[in-house]
């Protein structure tokens, strides 16, 4: 079982020493890419001029930029909404950017005002990777990072 009060903790406290978004996300998905079994890839796209924006990540090579509404990715955005996809085979509009990926959760990262920034983006190998308890901690998790960032760094721009 994933220990999530824990990774919080650490989320926190590696983001003590800066609060820029860049090094956060690239630790936190390292934190999780290390942390968390049967995963294949974990990162974040970040909203960007219109569309997603590969970012810190931790995996195979991926897509650079989705548009608002296509995949998983791209629907979290668009519905502000957590996607929670047992069998990617079964999402019409997936985007496969790693053969092996059956499964995926994706979690909306707010800003400040309370506008999507960013999607975190889990993906794994195995059918139904995902459970209620990795939703629930995956959210707080999320939520966590969303006080940790410094929003007004504004290195790409949130729109
Ligand atoms: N799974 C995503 C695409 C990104 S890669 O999997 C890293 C999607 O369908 O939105």
């Amino acid at each position: 079982m994933v220990d999530y009060d824990m990774l919080i903790k650490q989320v926190e406290s590696l983001s003590e020493e800066s609060s820029e978004y860049i090094p956060v996300m690239a630790n936190t998905a390292a934190l999780l890419f290390s942390s968390l079994p049967d995963i294949n890839w974990a990162g974040f796209y970040l909203v960007s001029d219109g569309s997603l924006l590969l970012g810190p990540f931790q995996g195979k090579v991926a897509c650079v930029r989705i548009k608002k509404g296509r995949g998983v990715c791209g629907t979290a955005w668009e519905k502000d909404s957590v996607m929670f996809v047992d069998d990617v085979h079964s999402f019409p509009d997936h985007i496969a950017c790693d053969s092996a990926s059956r499964s995926e959760i994706v979690i909306p990262v707010h800003n400040g005002m309370g506008e999507v920034a960013a999607v975190l983006d889990i993906d794994s190998p195995v059918l139904s990777r995902f459970d209620r308890e990795d939703k629930e901690g995956l959210v707080r998790l999320a939520e966590s990072l969303e006080k940790c960032i410094n929003w007004k760094v504004d290195v790409v721009r949130h729109s």
